[in-house]
């Protein structure tokens, strides 16, 4: 398991026996929750996946991207409410520019909900710029369908 600079918290790649955890917290953030069985059928893919453990080595994190070619894709990612805020969404996501970096030459691409204002600093603070708009793309969403915008960071653009 990776150490955190946040001390006791810790990361480590997704395994079977994470994914009920998984989905649970993914299905009490997401408004589109993905099910542990797209979780199961990710993990046979070309990707990065990791889980966040608290110091009682509970699920309270996660991140899922996906290569195509030489993009790494950001799928889904998620932090447990009562432990936002304190630099673990930041740490998640630099763990996954990390490994786009194992690969020269390859950037991350994300969407985000326009009004994902959290999510949308944090891509920014390390350095995500908006690169393109897909209109209604979210079909589901407390307002109904909602634009994404399209961010990518630190390939050759
Ligand atoms: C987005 C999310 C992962 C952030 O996790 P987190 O652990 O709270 O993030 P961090 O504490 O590392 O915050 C990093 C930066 O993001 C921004 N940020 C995070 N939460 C924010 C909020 N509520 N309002 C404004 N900015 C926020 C800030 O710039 C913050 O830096 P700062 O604390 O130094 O000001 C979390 O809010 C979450 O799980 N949201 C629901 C799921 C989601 O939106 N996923 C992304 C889908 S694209």
């Amino acid at each position: 398991m990776t150490r955190f600079a946040i001390d006791g918290f810790g990361l480590t790649e997704m395994a079977a026996i994470h994914l009920p955890a998984v989905a649970a917290l993914e299905g009490e953030i997401a408004t589109a929750p993905w099910s542990a069985g797209m979780l199961a059928e990710e993990l046979s893919l070309d990707g990065w996946r990791m889980v966040l453990l608290a110091p009682d080595r509970t699920v309270v994190g996660y991140g899922v991207g996906r290569w195509l070619h030489e993009e790494l894709h950001l799928l889904i990612l998620g932090v447990a409410p009562e432990f936002r805020r304190r630099g673990l969404g930041r740490g998640l996501v630099a763990a996954l520019l990390d490994e786009a970096r194992s690969r020269t030459g390859s950037e991350v691409l994300l969407e985000v909900r326009a009004s994902n204002l959290p999510a949308r600093q944090l891509y920014e603070s390390l350095g995500f710029a908006r690169i393109g708009l897909r209109r209604g793309y979210y079909r589901q969403g407390p307002f109904g369908p909602e634009d994404a915008l399209v961010m990518a960071c630190c390939g050759a653009r």
